[in-house]
């Protein structure tokens, strides 16, 4: 069974795709055209954010994908300063009516079940993963290739070749060994196919070689909250 076929099962019972598209840095007037190639190529888990300002775009790609609605699975975030309640019922309602869509999360209980977290290749919160295990909470990993830095690593690009595979595809490989979802971004249809080829396994050492490596450098974005933490 391709990854793009295979789910997990969230606390409130509903199915979620193991492997996403990340939209990240798509423009709003780019995106509808990603999300119907990446629908077309298979892809069920479409990822976007108030902040990425393209939930408009990536609305029109879900209706216009040709795919049912209830056949694919959406997150969105809503904005980082919204903190109290009746805000974030408006700013959730906000973000359906720039999407055009009817729900999200349907059935969605008040009660986390998803949370993202930068989880990567040389960037592996271990306590934090585990911690999310125990409460049921499955982690969405954000950045699973480091945001690109990482392709260039020698270290990494040997342990790919070893694999036969790329640097994209062995991170996203090691992210959905650790037992995460993998949100990779791209808007480049010849990527989002390599992405999902990801039928291999990373042995118990290499996963260990990843998992102590420290690869942190996210360049120019470094200082975006989401990768300074502040
Ligand atoms: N919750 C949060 O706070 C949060 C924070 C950050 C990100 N996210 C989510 O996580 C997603 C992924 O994170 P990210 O955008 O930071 O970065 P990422 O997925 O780790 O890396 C994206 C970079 O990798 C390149 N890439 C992807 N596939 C490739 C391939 N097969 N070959 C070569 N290059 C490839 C992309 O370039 P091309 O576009 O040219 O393919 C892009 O430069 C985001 O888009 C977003 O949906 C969430």
């Amino acid at each position: 069974m391709s990854i793009l076929e295979e789910t997990y099962t969230l606390t409130g019972g509903a199915e979620i795709p193991r492997l996403g598209l990340g939209t990240w840095f798509i423009d709003d007037d780019k995106a509808a055209d990603a999300v119907r190639a990446a629908v077309e190529i298979g892809y069920r888990h479409i990822d976007t954010a108030q902040a990425y300002g393209n939930e408009s775009g990536v609305g029109e790609g879900v209706r216009t994908s040709g795919v049912a609605r209830e056949e694919l699975f959406v997150s969105t975030k809503i904005a980082a300063e919204v903190k109290d309640y009746d805000a974030a019922v408006a700013s959730i309602q906000g973000s359906l009516a720039t999407m055009g869509l009817g729900y999200l999360l349907e059935h969605a209980e008040m009660v986390p079940q998803v949370n993202q977290l930068l989880v990567h290749a040389g960037n592996t919160p271990r306590e934090l993963l585990e911690f999310c295990e125990a409460q049921g909470i499955r982690v969405q990993a954000y950045s699973p290739i480091a945001h690109s830095a990482i392709i260039e690593n020698p270290d990494v690009q040997a342990m790919a070749e070893r694999y036969g595979v790329t640097v994209p595809q062995l991170c996203i490989r090691y992210t959905l060994q650790l037992g995460t979802v993998s949100l990779p971004k791209t808007a480049n249809p010849e990527h989002m196919r390599a992405n999902a080829q990801v039928d291999f396994e990373i042995t118990a050492e290499d996963m260990a070689a990843l998992e102590g490596l420290e690869a942190r450098d996210y360049g120019e974005h470094a200082a975006f909250p989401v990768f300074s933490g502040e």
